[in-house]
């Protein structure tokens, strides 16, 4: 089995690299493209280095641009390689340009498309990270999805439940498996007590206002701030001309991974507008503050370790007094057991053998699919989804829907909702 595995920048790396462990531990081999939206040492060399990933056998070289610009050049580079490769699947993850790129092209290409960490929803289409979500997810042939909640997400749009697995987030994997070696290695200096701080979300950044207010609220802290820049924050600084405003925030350049990690695991609290920030500061016991109004990780939030602070003064200093007043972390991690890459890959290797990679061959399309509600009955009541020969697209009990998991057992009274196919 081949696979063709596309990143484009920093956290695809850092999610990817479960999967691609789990990829040298299996049959399957692998071409790996870099897009080269982040072409930076600090940002992607760096990370190819440290976590061990293969380099890559294709750099279609992107670099920076509009979103149209970097979308379209990648399409046209991915063809031509998607085609010449002709692989099994091709593997993309997260909510990048470099995933929607892939969707693009696999799909015109009729190639399986393979989306890892599907099914997150900010539910603000303003967001760029959103369009390439939903349009990705939409595209998509097998969906790895990192909770129930993302698989229902994906459901309530319609998206077929057979293509939806459930495995964890692979960035819970990656925490987990280089903490100790972050631990040991970590080159930086810290201080005994201080926070972190990252932010590079477009739609806090490139805006004077909310930049702005952001580094006021923190510079009130009564903490050093540790604060490393991603490129694109260190452009906004210098153009409003904020960079000499902040004394209690230090800038240092951006942190590989290992001393990342490091610096977030001693850290008092972590302030973030990262999507992965958030994840990993669950994984390490950190409180978090968010600095954006809406987040695609609900279950950060329900596992009281996140708080959303919105972009202003007493929102953010607000989320910060609730955050460092005593936090329990003795929770199962929503997030995962940091087995998503293996289970990731054994998924796929299923799915091979059964054929199921096959879906697109012109024999297999689908000509008609008809969707109906039942209420469960005695006749099915007590069976367990997967036994039955009903295909269960959605599952409502009580008023609550349910992700209708392998083990899920029908009971009286429940709404189900079941798709029949027929094939030509
Ligand atoms: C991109 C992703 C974002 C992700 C982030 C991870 C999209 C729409 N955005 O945002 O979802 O959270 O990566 O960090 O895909 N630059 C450099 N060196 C580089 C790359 C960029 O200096 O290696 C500078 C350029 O001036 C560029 C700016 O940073 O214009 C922004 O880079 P870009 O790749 O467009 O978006 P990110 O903000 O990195
Ligand atoms: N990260 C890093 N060095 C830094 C900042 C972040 O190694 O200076 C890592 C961090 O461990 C996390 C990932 O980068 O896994 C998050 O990337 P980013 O915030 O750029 O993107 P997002 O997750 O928001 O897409």
């Amino acid at each position: 089995m081949l696979a063709l595995v596309v990143a484009g920048t920093r956290p695809e790396v850092i999610k990817l690299s479960p999967v691609m462990r789990a990829f040298e531990d299996s049959d399957i081999n692998y071409i790996f493209v870099a897009t080269g939206q982040h072409y930076s040492f600090r940002l992607f060399q760096k990370f190819i280095e440290e976590l061990k990933f293969p380099e890559p056998d294709y750099n279609l070289d992107i670099g920076s641009g509009s979103q149209a610009y970097q979308t379209a050049r990648a399409i046209e580079g991915l063809e031509k390689i998607i085609s010449q490769a002709n692989p099994d699947v091709i593997v993309a993850q997260g909510d990048t340009n470099a995933v929607l790129s892939v969707a693009l092209a696999s799909s015109k290409l009729n190639i399986p498309f393979v989306h890892i960490e599907a099914g997150l929803r900010s539910f603000d289409m303003t967001m760029p990270e959103e369009v390439n979500r939903v349009v990705a997810d939409h595209l998509a042939d097998i969906l790895f999805v990192p909770t129930e909640r993302s698989g229902l997400n994906l459901l309530h749009e319609g998206i077929s439940r057979e293509k939806i697995f459930i495995t964890g987030n692979t960035i819970v994997d990656a925490t987990l498996q280089n903490i100790e070696l972050a631990e040991k290695k970590a080159e930086v200096d810290i201080p005994s007590g201080y926070f972190l701080l990252t932010l590079h979300r477009a739609e806090n950044v490139d805006s004077e206002r909310r930049i702005r207010n952001i580094l006021e609220a923190l510079e009130e802290l009564d903490e050093e701030i540790i604060f490393p820049v991603h490129p694109r924050t260190v452009q906004r600084i210098e153009s409003f001309n904020l960079a000499g405003n902040f004394h209690n925030i230090k800038q240092i350049k951006p942190l590989g991974y290992l001393d990342f990690l490091f610096v977030l695991k001693n850290a008092r609290a972590v302030f973030t507008d990262s999507g992965g920030v958030q994840e990993e500061a669950l994984t390490l016991g950190v409180p978090c503050i968010t600095l954006r109004t809406s987040t695609e990780r609900p279950e950060t939030l329900e596992a009281g370790v996140n708080f959303l602070a919105g972009v202003d003064r007493e929102g953010i200093l607000k989320a910060a007094d609730k955050a460092l007043s005593g936090i329990n972390f003795n929770l199962k991690n929503p997030l995962g057991d940091g087995q998503a890459g293996k289970k990731i890959v054994e998924t796929l290797l299923n799915l091979k053998a059964e054929g199921r990679l096959d879906l697109k061959k012109p024999e297999k399309k689908i000509g008609e699919e008809k969707r109906r509600f039942l209420r469960v009955g005695s006749e099915l009541k007590g069976k367990r989804i997967y036994n039955s020969n009903l295909e269960i697209q959605r599952v409502i009990q009580s008023g609550r829907e349910l992700f209708p998991g392998e083990n899920l057992i029908l009971e009286q009274d429940m709404l189900i909702e079941i798709i029949e196919r027929k094939f030509y």
